[in-house]
């Protein structure tokens, strides 16, 4: 039999009478307006027992999807029990109405209090309908779009039942090893805590308790991003200057944005495991920064302390996390298991368990899940939100963002529409899984536009496709990984036949969606498997290629770039991808993409990023002498700089002006004339960076310090002010101290890193 939602409000709305004549239920104050959420949350704590209390910081993991290692002692017999019991105060990676429903039932309508859960599901790029992978959105540099991308990201999320995401990962990365750079906004603080609260503004909106708003989660507090050597989980071993002027600001400003939960990390810092990190986590997040939301641990990261060896056992590790201010447990189980007994024999102060249930309990009040539980669980809502085309509609206009036209010899690009003969190269080119990246539990398999649909679906050429060769020929036991083609070259010949043939040979080639992500760190950053091979195949027949890449991390595309007239960086670009190149390749839309991350040249330069120190020795261009700071074999710069992206069109900047009125009104305002020289109507993104000349903390050779995404006509010059305010002019020093020192700056505008404007002024 199937029941209308207004069957479950209204049998809900009975068990909630009910239950308050039968049991304690009326605890759950779900009718009381007045009182303030801190008001609210003491009344409710006080009624709560010392399990209750503990319960709240206790999340499970669905009965139906896992994203990492299975707990051994997971029976889901125990999780029901908890769940009944009032145990449990989260759960994740239930979704869909009917499963949510399912267990938040259990909560509001069978536990004494009926407090209800708070659902937390990895809504990274979208839920169903994928939007670019976020280092993919990155690059678009349009905040407005990401806030937009977020937003309609929530809206399906929670038409599913979902309310908690856990992004923005806002982990800052200069390593392109490390396979979760695809998940972040690249390697710039600046660029990183502007997309930082545009993400978090778009998940939450003004008003969390609305039903299509869900509760955003800064992740993963601290360095994670700064893993040795690229390889995930590993240590971070970085010095105060790093973590205060590089690695805690986009977390700072995700706080500031209103983000109301934080994620601890994996990773040990300087010798602790952040999960047991009392500086983080007390001192800096709670304390100096005064976050009033809760802190959640990674998946079983209170148990890894054992193996990190910095808790003896299960109960150690409960302690230690609970006394550094990690809040709910994710998957661990210890709290559920030994809080109770840390607090009953004196190790564990309750005042800690009160402020950590008090938190989470606020956020649940803020979402209004107290006044009706059930206000995500609409299953008409549910049907018509999820896929519907407003949701595909701005997943199509991030993805046509969110590309980066790398290079473009000759005008090659964009595509003849008419009368081009075509010829599609690429296992990739067909694809309709590896779009969708490796973040995408509730998408289903072959739901991404694939790039031979979209070619065929925007033109009236004719495309002859070749896959030329696999990229991926199977997954391994783990569901979400794929095995890479290292050495059939058979379908070569096929390639290179429709090459010959053609005017123009588009290969798309790559990393597989599941080659980036968690647990996908590469030693290798050049293309996978034979596709370098099928490349300098089929440059062979015929020389005019177009190169559009799709991966989630810089590749070493060196080879490439001295010798493809065109490389299109198109990344995962989502459910739209297909599309969206298309329209790019064809002219239908004008790229604006710039890079957010330094692609190098070889991999034994990383980590390689632009705001670099100059050191005592620094090398300048052209220079190869032995006693200063380069390598033998390889030159010091990126291939592509951050920052770097072209157009079909070009800008011309000129007519740089600094005004400097800081001493009055603490501002230096620069301004700089950007012309469309080109024929088409383009966007640029306007870069401002400065150098602070000397310093007592060392400062980088360059810092993004403003830009501006403008539009222009051809001809059409419009003038840009960007300012410079103390919070850009200054850093923090050794003493986690923010500092403005006078002194020499220099300021650099450009349409990248590798600007072309250059001044100075005094502060
Ligand atoms: C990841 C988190 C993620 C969590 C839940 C962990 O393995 O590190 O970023 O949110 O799993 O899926």
């Amino acid at each position: 039999m199937k029941l209308s939602k207004y069957y479950y409000l209204v049998l809900a709305g009975l068990l909630i009478i009910s239950c308050k004549n039968n049991n304690e239920n009326d605890l759950a104050i779900s009718d009381d307006k007045t009182s303030s959420i801190d008001d609210k949350v003491a009344t409710l704590l006080s009624k709560m027992t010392l399990e209750e209390k503990i319960g709240q910081m206790n999340q499970y993991n669905g009965f139906w999807d896992v994203t990492g290692p299975v707990p051994e002692n997971g029976d889901q017999a125990k999780k029901y029990e908890h769940l009944r019991k009032g145990y449990v105060g989260s759960m994740l990676n239930v979704r869909g109405v009917k499963d949510v429903r399912a267990v938040q039932k259990i909560a509001v309508e069978e536990t004494r209090l009926g407090i209800p859960l708070i659902i937390g599901f990895d809504v990274i790029h979208g839920y169903e309908t994928l939007s670019p992978i976020p280092i993919a959105e990155a690059a678009s540099w349009d905040l407005k779009a990401i806030k937009k991308s977020a937003e309609v990201a929530a809206k399906e999320a929670s038409a599913a039942g979902i309310n908690w995401t856990f992004a923005p990962m806002v982990d800052i990365s200069r390593d392109a090893r490390w396979g979760r750079v695809m998940e972040g906004a690249g390697e710039d603080t600046y660029l990183g805590s502007k997309i930082a609260v545009a993400r978090v503004k778009g998940f939450q909106s003004d008003d969390l308790s609305t039903p299509f708003s869900i509760a955003a989660c800064a992740k993963h507090f601290a360095a994670y991003g700064f893993a040795e050597a690229g390889r995930d989980y590993n240590t971070a071993d970085v010095g105060t200057s790093t973590l205060y002027n590089v690695i805690f600001p986009p977390f700072k400003a995700a706080k500031d944005a209103g983000v109301r939960t934080f994620m601890n990390s994996f990773n040990e810092l300087n010798g602790v495991p952040s999960t047991g990190d009392e500086y983080l986590q007390r001192d800096v997040l709670k304390g100096q920064w005064q976050f009033d939301g809760f802190v959640v641990s990674d998946w079983g990261s209170i148990t890894e302390m054992i193996a990190h060896g910095h808790a003896e056992n299960g109960k150690h590790a409960a302690e230690l996390a609970v006394k550094a201010g990690s809040d709910m447990d994710m998957e661990s189980y210890l709290y559920v298991e030994e809080l109770a007994g840390l607090v009953n024999d004196g190790t564990v102060n309750i005042k800690d368990i009160n402020d950590a249930t008090s938190r989470i309990l606020r956020v649940k009040f803020e979402l209004g899940l107290f006044e009706d539980p059930y206000k995500y669980l609409d299953e008409t809502r549910e049907k018509e939100v999820i896929g519907s085309q407003e949701i595909h509609d701005a997943a199509l206009d991030m993805a046509k963002k969110s590309i980066v036209l790398l290079k473009n010899e000759n005008n090659i690009l964009p595509l003849k529409k008419e009368g081009q003969k075509i010829a599609l190269i690429g296992a990739l080119a067909s694809d309709k899984t590896s779009p969708l990246g490796s973040w995408r539990i509730a998408a289903k398999d072959s739901t991404a536009v694939s790039v031979l649909e979209g070619l065929n679906k925007y033109s009236g050429n004719t495309i002859t496709y070749a896959k030329g060769a696999d990229v991926s020929i199977g997954k391994t036991e783990f569901a979400f990984e794929v095995k890479i083609n290292t050495s059939d070259k058979s379908d070569f010949n096929d390639a290179i036949k429709v090459a010959k043939k053609a005017d123009v040979v588009v290969m798309v080639l790559g990393e597989h969606g599941f080659q980036s992500g968690e647990g996908r760190s590469r030693t290798d950053l050049g293309l996978p498997g034979v596709q370098q091979q099928l490349l300098e195949a089929v440059y062979k027949v015929n020389k005019n290629i177009v190169l559009v890449l799709n991966n989630g991390r810089p590749l070493t595309v060196t080879w490439a770039d001295k010798n493809i007239p065109a490389i299109v960086e198109a990344w995962q670009l989502g459910t739209q991808s297909g599309n969206a190149i298309a329209q790019v390749l064809y002219g239908d839309y004008n790229p604006s993409g710039k890079l957010p991350m330094t692609f190098p040249r070889h991999v034994g330069q990383v980590p390689i990023y632009y705001n670099y120190k100059n050191t005592g020795r620094p090398t300048l261009p052209g220079e190869d002498i032995v006693f200063w700071s380069h390598y033998q074999d390889e030159k010091n710069t990126p291939l592509y700089a951050f920052g770097h992206g072209l157009s079909y069109t070009t800008f011309k900047y000129d007519n740089l002006k600094i005004e400097n009125t800081f001493s009055e009104n603490k501002t230096v305002t620069v301004s700089v004339d950007v012309t469309n020289t080109g024929e088409l109507r383009g966007k640029e993104v306007v870069q401002l960076y400065i150098r602070d000349l000397f310093a007592s903390i060392t400062r980088p050779v360059k810092e993004l310090k403003g830009f501006e995404l403008v539009e222009l006509d051809p001809n059409q010059t419009k003038t840009i002010t960007l300012s410079l305010t103390q919070e850009e002019l200054g850093f923090f020093n050794n003493q986690g101290l923010f500092i403005v020192e006078d002194g020499d700056f220099e300021v650099f505008v450009g349409g990248s890193s590798e600007t072309v404007l250059t001044d100075k002024f005094k502060l």
